[in-house]
């Protein structure tokens, strides 16, 4: 996985299917583009996008380079034969009406580009399409010989979402796997590309202070808490057939999930982290039965509010969906995971728009010490917690017991935080840039592997389906701006509160003496 070790990057051409998307120049040029400034794109080294809109290279290089405004603020103050040096190596093939046609067009365009600027054949395919597209995109390539690894690597890059359920994920891997073997897919994960999350593994397993705690003798419970205060901007015609479920926790929170789960790997080496990643997502107790379900599972939507003076609307009147859409915007899930380490030890995950501010932690609630010597200091509510910030504010904080300087033995709660901000020296690569630059090195580590994919349906399934068809079901509305319905509190068993973040890693202040 280290970034620092530099590896070299082969040459090698990347082929964007949807082009023409907002992905694109919204994500995939500026990552590009990052990666050209820290002088990690391979020498030789060209984009050819391809869609269904009629571009010339020139119009392609204009939109999603020179006149893009994901760039402009990097570009200002950049010398013109510079940043033309980069937007030379974007061209453009029109692939006509339908991404279903013959690609020999698109493969002698190819050849031509790997002749003119000695690419040496290695390939990425990335697939910046609606997921119908994809097994039709991996067939034409196929047949078109461009899958082929002969004269060099051929990899296949996905978006989510991946699947649309169980049935339909497995219907895709297989689909796939029939132009592409496995270690050729990369499905793209991109909260996988955040560096807090990667650094959950390394908080678990470069401290020796963690992991011995790390288990059911210690902890009480763990709590995930993915917020947005946006709500479904324009993209309502897609959410509205997806929801909070199938859009941020079966993929992005169960990632989170199994890195927090998982054992500890052999080693670094991806099909080492990965193996234990599917492990643990296998081990999540499916809920099966109605009364499991109705109990361990909260869904909502949010509904007109105003805020700030100004009005905003509820989901059900968003642009694209139905107005009597039954979509969730907020899910919150209590489940159990069944192993040796975690038994018994529940684990709350709650995700939404429209929330007071946009934030994801995951904190670990450890247990009151065994035996209380301080019996009057209200421990129970200051037990040890270590809030790890995946964003924004991203860093770690210890909650820990300080004694109430004076007589006696009162105890309060202090805070021992570290904040990637105070690493001024070091460049945070965004998301995609990591992702990116990990797929044209072939580490598959930080993308998802089949069978994770599939475990992690297996698990979100029965709820979904209990949510379209199960007895009793409730859809609970909530304000745009507040933290959800209020029952969702009574989920969390024993303590009745989620614990409701600042923007500020650190807002939540400890005890603190200041004269
Ligand atoms: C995407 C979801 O995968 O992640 C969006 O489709 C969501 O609905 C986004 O807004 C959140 O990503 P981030 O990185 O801003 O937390």
């Amino acid at each position: 996985m280290g970034q620092s070790k530099m590896k070299k990057t082969d040459n090698q051409i990347l082929v964007i299917f949807g082009a023409s998307g907002d992905l694109t120049a919204r994500k995939l040029v500026p990552a590009l583009f990052n990666l050209y400034l820290a002088r990690q794109l391979p020498e030789n080294f060209v984009v050819l996008g391809a869609s269904r809109s009629d571009m010339t290279d020139e119009e392609f290089r204009r939109r999603v380079v020179l006149e893009s405004s994901y760039l402009k603020n990097k570009l200002e103050d950049l010398k013109d034969n510079y940043i033309t040096n980069f937007s030379d190596r974007f061209f453009y093939e029109d692939l006509g009406g339908d991404y279903d046609v013959d690609y020999s067009r698109l493969r002698k365009r190819i050849e031509s580009l790997k002749e003119e600027f000695n690419t040496s054949g290695n390939i990425i395919y990335y697939l910046s399409t609606p997921p119908t597209l994809y097994q039709t995109i991996a067939k034409n390539l196929a047949e078109a010989g461009l899958n082929t690894q002969n004269n060099g690597w051929k990899r296949l890059i996905v978006e989510k979402p991946f699947g649309y359920s169980l049935e339909t994920a497995k219907e895709l891997n297989a689909g796939l796997q029939q132009y592409f073997e496995e270690h050729q897919i990369y499905r793209i994960d991109h909260y996988l590309g955040k560096e807090t999350v990667q650094n959950l593994l390394v908080t678990r397993f470069s401290n020796s202070i963690f992991e011995p705690l790390w288990n059911r003798n210690y902890i009480h419970h763990v709590e995930i808490t993915n917020a947005e205060s946006v709500g479904v901007e324009k993209r309502g015609g897609y959410y509205d057939k997806s929801g909070a479920l199938r859009d941020m926790f079966q993929n992005h929170l169960l990632q989170i999930v199994s890195l927090i789960v998982m054992e500890p790997p052999i080693s670094d080496a991806p099909e080492h982290i990965r193996n234990e990643k599917v492990k643990a997502l296998k081990s999540l107790r499916i809920m099966k039965d109605d009364k499991t379900l109705h109990d361990n599972t909260i869904r909502a939507q949010y509904m007109a509010s105003h805020i700030e003076g100004g009005h905003v609307k509820g989901y059900r009147e968003e642009e694209g969906v139905d107005p009597e859409s039954t979509t969730e915007t907020y899910a919150a899930i209590k489940f159990f995971v069944d192993n040796w380490r975690w038994r018994d030890v529940p684990f709350y995950v709650r995700t939404a728009k429209r929330m007071p501010t946009k934030v994801t932690e995951a904190v670990i609630h450890f247990k009151t010490p065994h035996h209380q010597i301080f019996q009057d200091s209200g421990m129970n509510s200051k037990d040890n917690k270590l809030v790890i910030r995946i964003q924004p504010d991203e860093g770690i904080l210890i909650k820990f017991g300080v004694k109430v300087p004076g007589q006696g033995f009162k105890v309060e709660r202090a805070n021992l935080d570290f904040s990637y901000s105070s690493l001024a020296e070091t460049h945070v690569m965004e998301a995609y840039e990591r992702l990116l630059l990990d797929a044209m090195q072939g580490d598959a580590t930080l993308y998802a592997r089949a069978d994770e994919v599939e475990a992690a349906w297996e698990f979100v399934d029965p709820i979904l389906a209990y949510w379209k068809n199960g007895k009793d079901i409730r859809m609970y509305g909530y304000a745009a701006g507040v933290w959800g319905p209020e029952n969702a509190d009574e989920l969390i068993d024993g303590i009745g509160f989620w614990r409701n973040p600042g923007p500020n890693l650190t807002d939540d202040p400890g005890f603190c003496v200041i004269c």
